[in-house]
């Protein structure tokens, strides 16, 4: 089976209070999805509103280049942790499986991996993907995900072959 596919990703960061300059969970992802061997086209910054962030992500998934959207803060139990809900009013199947996974496989060592509520799933031929909005927590479930990521955008585009 080859794995070669083009992954070009947009990054949004959900932040209140943050900069682009101070966006350190937003750089990291940059860095990892591009030693994955991934484009970063996009690094964009929202205020944690949930329509913020859903505006964001649907003019990312508009765009016919982009076809991963990797998204980071936002989800865990604050009143201002909308990053869930603002995914899930978009996404038209959702992929519980990646989100479960870094869940289950991070709380090994961070137990509170399961105050994630991140979710992932499918708009138009993108993959949305929430990650938490720690450099840490990035790094720890951008390796769970990273395995299976060629895989899943090569099916997005239409190559079912296993
Ligand atoms: N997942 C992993 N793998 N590692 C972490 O350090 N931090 C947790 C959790 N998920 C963490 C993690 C914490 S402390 C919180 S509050 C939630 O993610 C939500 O974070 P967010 O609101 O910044 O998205």
């Amino acid at each position: 089976m080859s794995d070669s596919v083009k992954i070009s990703a947009a990054i949004v960061t959900a932040s209140d209070s943050r900069s682009l300059d101070d966006d350190l969970s937003g750089r990291r992802l940059k860095m990892l999805l591009e030693s994955h061997g991934a484009e970063v086209v996009s690094h964009t910054l929202v205020n944690d509103d949930l329509d913020s962030i859903r505006d964001e992500l649907l003019k990312l998934t508009d765009k016919q280049d982009i076809n991963l959207v990797v998204t980071t803060g936002g989800t865990g139990l604050g009143p201002r942790d909308n990053t869930p809900e603002a995914t899930s009013a978009i996404i038209e199947r959702e992929v519980p499986g990646i989100s479960e996974a870094m869940r289950r496989e991070t709380a090994r060592q961070t137990p509170t991996a399961i105050l994630s509520r991140g979710v992932a799933g499918i708009k138009s031929q993108t993959l949305i993907i929430n990650l938490p909005g720690s450099p840490k927590a990035v790094a720890e479930c951008f390796a769970v995900i990273a395995p299976v990521l060629n895989h899943a955008i090569r099916m997005l585009s239409g190559d079912t072959k296993h």
